[in-house]
């Protein structure tokens, strides 16, 4: 219905470089760097193919791009186990790439968001070596978490932390000569120690390495695991089992806890002395949108992810009652909504929401659903084709060490891992010269951005069509929203000049129309002053 309007004028390079409080209506796409493009053909995703892409992402019509960890690691975690925070793992390519990649991004345009994980380090960096190494109370041991045992040999944990990937959050050490030692603290892999914050060295560290990144050019940080860096006084016991997911909203002493804020402050001043608007983005799971709120005032952080949002279950009053909700709270200390349905460490939407049509449908929807709403909004990167989930990888190929470790999560991200489908009828798809490290089903050919585009029909089309919409559209990104009146299961939000409808409900429904249909997930029939929108879909107006 739109389709024309895709290709209409986009604002120039420096024009969008400019914008002033940009983040506040940012699209940002995420770019899981393993699985997005392989130059060299070793089957894994790397930056200079990213660099390649970069057309396409301009093209798409987003503004930034935020990349996972692309940094020295053991890929016990697929790079969130960061062994030197200044350098660039050899699987993904060199410094050099990382400079020519954002230099490239930004003549597109584009700007560059990279990961920090500042909760842990590898168990391979320097620091935790020397921490081995060195004596128990020692210098090098601070910088970690490291306990005497309980029990009356040590045998036992400090504490009944469990780790979020599943078994004891504790791992006891072994000296030299093989006798047990000390026990560290991990929320996450045995290979992902967690580092001290109360140790200004730490502090002092984080600060040197996120310039770093800022002298290089980069224009902000997805700060992982941002709410739990610190931990409550004296490590206390929890009492229970079955504690921490990492897709939750427990109260937890070593999540959320108050004193993260001032870490996120210091990080706020030095963000703020860089010309440019650099921004960071909290990965940070709170029991409440006021708690997450409370990431995002005034002097701290500019987004934090709405996972309420992600979580929220398909339906009109759900999903109203989390929109309500996350923006009240966002409002009340004056920033954005960062609104998400998708990313590298959940199953993917289409999925979540039914799977096979009706997932996709639901999924194309909720996608116009969230860029109507006020605020910022994240693209896992194949969400724009409508991938679904890969639910039936072998076990041999996974990777994900929460498979592994357990019952602690159900272990499934690989699923939504798998690398992007390019172009051509055979698996890479176009990924790279070579294999691809997950296989991609056979059914992707379809769904390649090569069988996507110019298609009208296709979610990629979708999208672009959508995202060039929100810029012309002046009521959308930022600003207020409000709700119309609308028949049970159907949502109908207004914006200056704008009308949202999403049709949540299994059979169509038959309303006034609200103005002159811009953009719609499926075909709409009009008659006399009313139309029938079908089931799970949602239709942008102009009014
Ligand atoms: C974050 C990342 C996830 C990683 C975890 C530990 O939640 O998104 O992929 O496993 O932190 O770093």
């Amino acid at each position: 219905m739109t389709q024309d309007l895709a290709h209409s004028v986009r604002p120039s390079a420096e024009a969008r470089a400019q914008a002033e409080g940009w983040w506040r209506s940012a699209v940002i796409y995420q770019v899981y760097v393993r699985s997005f493009a392989d130059s060299d053909g070793d089957g894994i995703g790397d930056l200079r193919g990213i660099r390649e892409r970069l057309p396409y992402l301009a093209e798409l019509g987003v503004d930034a791009l935020w990349l996972t960890p692309f940094y020295a690691s053991p890929q016990a975690d697929g790079g969130y186990d960061v062994a030197d925070y200044r350098a660039v793992d050899p699987l993904f390519g060199q410094l050099s790439d990382a400079d020519d990649l954002v230099r490239e991004a930004h003549r597109l345009g584009l700007r560059v968001i990279v990961d920090i994980v500042p909760n842990h380090t590898s168990d391979q960096h320097v620091w935790f070596r020397a921490a081995l190494a060195g004596e128990p109370e020692g210098a090098a041991r601070a910088r970690y978490h490291f306990r005497p045992g309980r029990g009356a040999g040590g045998e036992l944990p400090p504490n009944d932390w469990e780790s979020v990937f599943g078994g004891p959050a504790w791992t006891r050490t072994t000296g030299p000569d093989g006798t047990p030692g000390e026990w560290y603290l991990h929320l996450f892999a045995p290979e992902q120690p967690d580092l001290n914050w109360d140790n200004p060295e730490v502090r002092a560290e984080f600060e040197s390495v996120l310039r770093f990144w800022l002298d290089l050019g980069v224009d902000g940080f997805r700060i992982d695991v941002a709410h739990g860096m610190v931990k409550a006084p004296g490590l206390p016991d929890i009492g229970r089992t079955e504690q921490a997911k990492l897709i939750g909203a427990q109260v937890l002493p070593f999540f959320d806890q108050d004193g993260v804020h001032e870490i996120h402050r210091g990080w706020r001043q030095l963000l703020d002395s860089y010309a440019g608007e650099r921004i960071g983005v909290a990965e940070a799971w709170a029991p409440t949108p006021e708690r997450l709120a409370l990431y995002v005032r005034p002097d701290e952080l500019h987004q934090a992810f709405n996972f309420q949002f992600l979580t929220c279950a398909w339906g009109a009053g759900p999903m109203r009652e989390v929109i309500d909700q996350s923006l009240a709270a966002t409002l009340s200390v004056g920033a954005p909504t960062t609104w998400v349905l998708s990313n590298h460490d959940v199953v993917r939407h289409t999925t979540r929401y039914g799977g096979g049509e009706q997932g996709l449908r639901r999924a194309r929807a909720a996608a116009l659903l969230m860029l109507a709403l006020p605020g910022s909004a994240y693209v896992y990167q194949g969400e724009e084709l409508g991938l679904p989930e890969v639910v039936d990888l072998p076990d041999e190929v996974r990777q994900d060490p929460a498979f592994f470790r357990g019952d602690g999560q159900e272990g499934t991200r690989d699923g939504c891992r798998v690398p992007l489908p390019w172009s051509g009828g055979a698996a890479p798809y176009g990924f790279g010269p070579g294999g691809s490290w997950l296989p991609q089903p056979a059914a992707w050919a379809q769904l390649s951005v090569e069988a996507q585009s110019g298609d009208p029909r296709s979610t990629l089309e979708l999208y672009r069509s959508a995202l060039v919409l929100r810029r012309e559209l002046p009521g959308l990104g930022d600003g207020e929203m409000r709700w119309l009146e609308a028949p049970e299961g159907v949502l109908a939000l207004s914006r200056p000049g704008f009308v949202c409808t999403l049709n949540t409900l299994g059979d169509e429904v038959t309303m006034p129309v609200p103005g002159r249909p811009v953009l719609a997930t499926a075909a709409l029939e009009f008659a006399g002053g009313t139309v029938r929108i079908p089931s799970d879909s949602c239709v942008w107006w102009a009014v």
